[in-house]
């Protein structure tokens, strides 16, 4: 069993079994064994999985194109600041190097008090531990994490909390018998915060989601497992060696959002947004520098950005007006 198995084995053993919520802290965030701590680079070809942020410098050029645009919109204000949530290894610090720049990880960065500018993030609310549930003899219960010999396995717990019960009921649409649902509530804590230490500006989130209309299309819920670029359905094998990630509830950010004055400007597809931050000089900018080799590599990104990234990622755009 790995390091992080351990812990929650014995904390099985010793408690029953365990919510999700716990499970996930632990195999993703324990100070020492949590797969975001380990000395272990889990990012790129050698790690687990990649990310748009960092298919650079093209990702970094076309964010930036798109934060200038919005920095324009708001009349270019001094002082105007990118916030990043969910930072990792700082790829974005040379894009958005003509702004203050405020990257915030587990270890590092705190929201600035009333800021004018934009607060961005990638694949940031798909990582953060969610409470798990389902829905079975007309209420919601609660998919706790028990033991079976050596290996972790699911186990139906008792009646949900108020608050995720209000969640669920909220962002779904009418319960059926036997879906299984996940609860957000960090992310929530999230956009409150974001939306009271943003004074003027905006928020753009890029991650896997769905709305509370297309979540039919998961009834088994959306918990993954990655490990060297494939994804797992088991999230409970190995923990703290594998990321476990759970798509994001969009109709939940922006209602929410919408309660702490942050609206919704556009949601769209990640090619989409990428489309608008290249149209002003036909990708030209992007593309330039460094030679033919150089521009063949940049071509590939772009691609891969549109045509591999494009259509599984959205962008949520959410204004705060002072
Ligand atoms: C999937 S990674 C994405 C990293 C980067 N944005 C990218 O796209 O490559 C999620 C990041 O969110 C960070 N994170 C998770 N919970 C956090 C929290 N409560 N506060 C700050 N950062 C957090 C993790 O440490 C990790 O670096």
């Amino acid at each position: 069993m790995t390091p992080a198995g351990d812990l929650l084995a014995a904390e099985i053993r010793h408690n029953g079994p365990i919510p999700f919520r716990r499970f996930m802290e632990v195999a993703l965030y324990h100070l020492e064994h949590g797969y975001y701590r380990r000395p272990r680079d889990p990012f790129g070809k050698a790690g687990d999985f990649f990310t748009a942020e960092q298919v650079q410098p093209v990702f970094g050029a076309l964010m930036a194109a798109r934060v200038r645009q919005l920095w324009r919109s708001m009349g270019e204000p001094q002082g105007f600041t990118v916030v990043e949530l969910g930072a990792g290894r700082g790829e974005m610090s040379a894009a958005f190097a003509e702004w203050r720049y405020v990257p915030i990880d587990l270890d590092f960065g705190e929201l600035p008090e009333g800021f004018e500018g934009v607060v961005f993030s990638n694949e940031f609310f798909d990582a953060l531990p969610v409470e798990a549930a389902v829905f079975a003899g007309g209420e919601f219960r609660e998919r706790r994490v028990a033991l079976a010999g050596d290996a972790f396995v699911w186990s139906e717990g008792d009646k949900v909390s108020r608050e995720v019960e209000h969640y669920l009921r909220r962002w779904f649409p009418p319960p059926e018998e036997g879906r299984c649902y996940e609860a957000n509530l960090s992310a929530l804590a999230w956009i409150e915060r974001a939306g009271r230490s943003l004074h003027n500006g905006y928020l753009l989130t890029i991650d896997y989601g769905f709305t509370r209309r297309e979540s039919i299309r998961f009834p088994a819920g959306t918990l993954m497992g990655y490990r060297r670029h494939t994804a797992r359905e088991n999230v409970m094998e190995d923990p703290g060696a594998r990321d476990i990630t759970a798509h994001v509830n969009f109709s939940a950010l922006e209602e929410y959002g919408a309660e702490c004055r942050l609206v919704t400007e556009r949601f769209e597809t990640l090619a989409q947004t990428i489309l608008a931050a290249g149209e002003a000089d036909q990708f030209g900018s992007v593309l330039a520098a460094g030679g033919p080799a150089e521009e063949l590599r940049r071509r590939m990104q772009l691609k891969t950005l549109l045509f591999g990234m494009g259509e599984t990622f959205r962008v949520l755009l959410q204004r705060k007006r002072p």
